[in-house]
This record gives structure tokens, sequence and C-alpha cells, in this order.
């Protein structure tokens, strides 16, 4: 076992990814340490928004790993295997969880968790990644501008035990990250492709042109979204460069 080796629990931080980089710059701890919060003052989400959790309602974790085995050209694995784990933790509670490019989770529509990786590059190779992973459990007002929350609670019906999610995610991304250690990419890369949100169907998008129809061909390994035109054309995305019309 990797991730979860160690774990720390915390009721208040700022933010369990900012926690985790500041234990990373003063100290040195071990690859797999997970901590929790209860709640976050200022959690983050995706470069200038924050993420929105009611104290005690939701599942707010960072990973700390040292991915020495992977290139900074194929960073995106480790965002391919946090999703995966993520997206089979909602999908044994209901078929409609897909993994929406680049690594949030939807269960329809509708956004359930959200995945903030960061990784610090020492040469050739990954120096150390936080993983922070914001699941929204129990949460059934959203209150932020966040335009399609969801949780697993509003899915389902039941109000789920925060422990046992905790314990099964963390459980599903060591087994995952050891996917990553024994360099089987090329499968988490097809798993990855069979719960991608939209893929392979004609949607709705917008690019800096304008709206127009779209095909998701795939995610390339380097992060980057492939989506056909109706011509036939093909273009290639970063994030933040195309929005999906919901
Ligand atoms: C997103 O905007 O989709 C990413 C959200 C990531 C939220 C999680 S909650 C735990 C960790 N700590 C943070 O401050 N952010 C991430």
């Amino acid at each position: 076992m990797i991730i979860g080796s160690h774990i720390l629990q915390h009721e208040k931080v700022s933010s369990t990814n900012t926690l985790a980089a500041s234990l990373l710059k003063d100290s040195d701890p071990p690859e797999g340490t997970v901590i929790t919060a209860s709640y976050q003052e200022t959690g983050r989400g995706q470069p200038g928004n924050s993420w929105e959790s009611e104290p005690g309602k939701n599942l707010l974790m960072s990973v700390i790993l040292y991915p020495v085995m992977v290139r900074p050209a194929d960073q995106f694995i480790i965002s391919t295997m946090v999703s995966l784990a993520v997206h089979e933790l909602v999908a044994a509670r209901t078929p409609a969880a897909r993994i929406k490019w680049p690594n949030d989770i939807y269960v329809g529509d509708d956004k359930i968790a959200g995945i903030l990786i960061e990784n610090s590059i020492m040469g050739q190779t990954l120096g150390s990644c936080v993983a922070g992973i914001g699941l929204n459990v129990n949460q059934v007002h959203f209150r932020s501008g966040a335009p399609n929350p969801v949780s697993l609670k509003q899915v389902t019906g039941t109000t789920h035990s925060l422990r046992a999610i905790t314990e099964e995610l963390v459980s599903l991304l060591d087994r995952r990250y050891g996917m990553v250690v024994r360099g089987e990419g090329a499968l988490l890369e097809s798993e990855y492709h069979k719960a991608l949100y939209r893929a392979g169907e004609w949607h709705r998008f917008s690019d800096s042109d304008g709206e127009f129809e779209g095909m998701i061909e795939r995610v390339k390994p380097d992060g980057m979204l492939l989506v056909i035109r109706r011509d036939g054309s093909s273009r290639e995305y970063a994030f933040r460069e195309i929005d999906y019309i919901l």
C-alpha cells in the first residue's frame, strides 16, 4: 500500500492542497500521505475558482505522491488515474457517472466531484504531486455560483458515511496508482475513454470562434482534447479552450 500509509485528519484547514504543499516545502512527508479535512476556509478549485463545501458534509482530500517514473510530458496520467478512482466510487452508486475531460466527475450533466492536481517537475520526471479531490457527498444546498453541483445524497436519496467513502476512495486511489507505478498507462487510458462524458456523440461546443457541433474523438496522452466537426476537420484543445454547451 502506498496511498493511505499515512493519514492526517484535520477539522479545519485553509485548503488541504495548500497544507500538502507546505508539508512538501517544510518537511519530507512519506509518499501516499493523505490529508483530509472536515472544512476548508479557502478551498481551491481550478485556477480562479473556489471550492464550496459545508462543514462535515463532503469529502475533501489531498494526496502527496512522488511519481518519479512519470515524465513531465506524460503527467496527464496522474489526472487519468485519480479521475478513474473517483469515477469508480461514484459509478458504484449510480450508472450515470462519467469523467468530464479533463478531470471532473459528472452524474448526468451535473458535477459531483472536482480534482485539482498540482505537480512539480524535477528535471526529466515529476518530483512531487499533490492530488486534491473534492467529492460532494451529503450536501444538498449549494450557494456559490457553481453552475451545476450535485451530491451523492441528491443522486441516491440517502445519507452516506463520510468515513466509509474516504476509506473506499483511498483504496481505489492506491490500486490506480499501482497501475501507474507498474507502467500500465495504456490500460488506464483505455478505461478513461470508456468513462468519458459525451465521447463519440455529436454535441454542441463553443471555442474562440463561436458555437459548433462536434464529437469528442479522444484525449491525447498529453491531455489535449481532440474534437471533430461535421465538415470532417478536427482540432485539439487545451483546458479552457473549449466549452461544452450543457
Ligand atoms: C475543480 O475546480 O473542479 C477542482 C476542485 C478541487 C477541490 C479539492 S477539495 C480538496 C482539495 N483542496 C483544495 O483546496 N482543493 C481540492
